[in-house]
């Protein structure tokens, strides 16, 4: 089993096999994500909303991200985990972005950043690039932007905004980056950049010619009850077998039905045959 790479990526594009990609937050999904085999596992600043419980991603820090993407690398083998560089973290100045970069990729093992931009984050994407983290960007709907958007909505609708966003794609692989995430526009604008670009695109609501789709596990899962976007199919409803885990476990505590012996210590000889076979 190789471990992915950025230049995995490369050969996946030249070859016509599409990216698979996913968010992650912690060690146990990222844990069964991988081992089911996505390519990319994103720990997104979408940690904000899906398990932070905040409105949008703009109050994420460094901080966090660290501490998140600590947890999703320590339980990685194959895929490759790239981190969001949150906001305010690489706006600053290049130089501030090159120091933060090099603080996500030092203190947490991960193997990428990505970060929001238009077409002015070219130089910062190079300069990152040149101290050696490779960069995924993102364009479209950029979710750090969303008050100067008016919120989370559809980008590229008009020629002028498309074409914006064509360059904003441009910039990203004229700076050295390995990918691009393009969120949130038409099939048509997300098609057309995928055939200009040589590095890959990652689409999340871009439609299906893009070389590769990202979504947020939360949504694939059916874990959050918030605001469920057109793009987001839903492969699973765990917030539904959750609950009824919990009113199960709730019902039998209250009821008396547990904890019976099965889940209890007595005599020395039951404490050795339940070490044997559990570990405690
Ligand atoms: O933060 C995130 O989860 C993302 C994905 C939606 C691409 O940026």
């Amino acid at each position: 089993m190789d471990a992915v790479t950025t230049l995995t990526l490369s050969e996946f594009k030249r070859e016509g096999r599409k990216i698979t990609a996913l968010t992650a937050y912690d060690a146990p999904f990222a844990r069964i994500m991988d081992r089911a085999g996505v390519d990319v596992i994103l720990v997104g600043d979408s940690v904000g909303m899906t398990v932070l419980g905040r409105a949008d991603t703009l109050s994420v820090t460094l901080d966090e991200m660290i501490h998140h993407a600590r947890s999703v690398v320590s339980a990685v083998e194959r895929a490759l985990v790239v981190v969001d560089m949150p906001f305010m973290s690489f706006q600053v100045s290049v130089e501030k972005a090159v120091e933060n970069a090099g603080r996500l990729i030092k203190e947490t093992g991960a193997k990428a950043v990505k970060l929001e931009g238009d077409k002015g984050v070219e130089k910062t994407v190079r300069a990152i690039v040149e101290a050696g983290i490779p960069v995924m960007g993102h364009v479209g709907l950029r979710p750090q932007s969303i008050h100067k958007f008016g919120g989370f909505k559809v980008q590229g609708r008009e020629s002028g905004s498309a074409k914006r966003i064509e360059l904003d794609a441009k910039a990203t692989e004229n700076g050295g980056g390995f990918a691009v995430v393009i969120e949130a526009v038409p099939v048509s604008l997300a098609k057309q950049i995928t055939e200009s670009l040589n590095i890959p695109t990652i689409g999340i609501g871009a439609g299906m010619h893009c070389d590769g789709q990202i979504l947020v596990m939360h949504d694939v899962l059916g874990i959050s009850d918030n605001v469920r976007p057109r793009f987001a199919k839903r492969y699973a409803s765990v917030a539904d077998i959750a609950q009824k885990a919990f009113r199960e476990y709730i019902e039998e505590v209250k009821g008396g039905k547990f904890p019976t012996m099965q889940h209890s210590y007595s005599k020395l000889k039951l404490i050795k045959k339940s070490r044997a076979s559990t570990g405690i």
